[in-house]
């Protein structure tokens, strides 16, 4: 058996190449019928290999595992046990939008983690970008272990593989291991969209009645806030950056920005400068926004945001958020810039 492995939201993605050929007949899922369809097939498949087993799924709240989590709990219901790992990182409503929706709406058997503050306590005084990085990937691993442990009688792992995750993959390895878990921690896979396109994840996710904002949500890093909190992470700032992508956020969808625009958010740099504020002289960061359109985020070009919308944005942050003084819109297109700023 051959196994691919790559890297995508911090995480180590490993699957079988078995069976990972998606059917040149295989016809694209464009429509509600065509989702059901899907759905239906899939449901029967799944109880066909679970059975009466238990399955375990790191929830990220972004679209391929919440969409892979709205199947499970179809299929087999509370023999999917689906854990939520809050990073601390994440951005605003975001991990209370998962409990509620899966279990409020959807009766999910949902482990839920608030390790915001082992993240952070890791993450103090680390400036490196790709130590931060290593730091959150090897932590989010080390607590979902944990929660792993805890549970009995796990024979299956679900994974949010899809299509692009499995053309994409590099170079071909040999390789046992789950998503860096340890070897004692080893789970059938089930991954039950790895032959779907992303558009086809959505129309499913949508036929599953999953919220469109989770459906059709933009990308967000697996490291989430903490690369856009540049520098060494502090709590202060990580909220002035929650606060400000939470303004931005509503202020694009009020304007029909929402959906159009392919990658938007704020950034809060370790700077700060001098400012005015209430008559007196303040010393505070400055937010900036980065609004951009691309295909498959090699190249990157701004979008126009018209300039009224940037003026009241702009107002909202620097009266809304406390610690800021500026707000600059950053023009800079892919190349020179990469759309991240870490
Ligand atoms: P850059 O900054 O390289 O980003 O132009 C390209 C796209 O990748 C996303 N990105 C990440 N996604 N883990 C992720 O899951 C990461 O560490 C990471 N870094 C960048 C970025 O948001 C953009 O969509």
């Amino acid at each position: 058996m051959v196994y691919i492995c790559k890297q995508r939201n911090n995480q180590t993605i490993i699957h079988m190449t078995q069976g990972n050929v998606r059917p040149a007949d295989m016809e694209r899922i464009t429509t509600p019928a065509l989702a059901k369809k899907f759905i239906d097939e899939q449901i029967k498949e799944l109880r066909a290999q679970i059975g009466d087993k238990k399955v375990l799924l790191a929830l990220s709240g972004g679209v391929d595992s919440s969409v892979v989590a709205a199947l499970l709990i179809k299929a087999v219901g509370k023999q999917l046990v689906s854990v939520h790992v809050n990073h601390g990182l994440l951005r605003k409503g975001e991990p209370e939008q998962v409990v509620k929706v899966f279990r409020d709406e959807l009766n999910a058997n949902l482990v839920y983690v608030d390790a915001t503050d082992r993240f952070l306590g890791k993450l103090a005084g680390v400036a490196d970008p790709e130590q931060k990085r290593k730091i959150i990937g090897a932590e989010f691993i080390r607590v979902f272990e944990e929660e792993a442990r805890k549970q009995e009688g796990i024979s299956f792992l679900a994974q949010g593989t899809i299509y692009p995750d499995i053309v994409e993959s590099g170079p071909v390895k040999s390789h046992h291991n789950v998503g860096g878990l340890p070897e004692d921690l080893q789970f059938e896979l089930v991954e039950p969209i790895k032959l779907l396109f992303k558009d086809e994840v959505r129309v499913v996710g949508k036929e599953l009645g999953l919220p469109d904002n989770m459906v059709f949500r933009q990308p967000f890093p697996g490291p989430g806030l903490g690369v856009r909190c540049t520098g060494a992470i502090t709590r202060d700032r990580l909220e002035a950056l929650r606060e400000s992508d939470a303004i931005l956020r509503e202020e694009f969808a009020k304007n029909g920005l929402e959906g159009k625009v392919w990658q938007y958010f704020t950034i809060v740099p370790d700077y700060k400068s001098t400012g005015v504020k209430d008559n007196k002289r303040s010393w505070d960061w400055p937010v900036i926004i980065r609004a951009v359109n691309t295909r498959d985020a090699m190249t990157a070009t701004i979008e126009e945001i018209p300039y009224k919308l940037l003026h009241h944005i702009t107002q909202r942050i620097i009266t809304e958020v406390p610690g800021v003084n500026r707000v600059l819109y950053d023009l800079t297109p892919k190349p020179t810039g990469t759309i991240e700023w870490e």
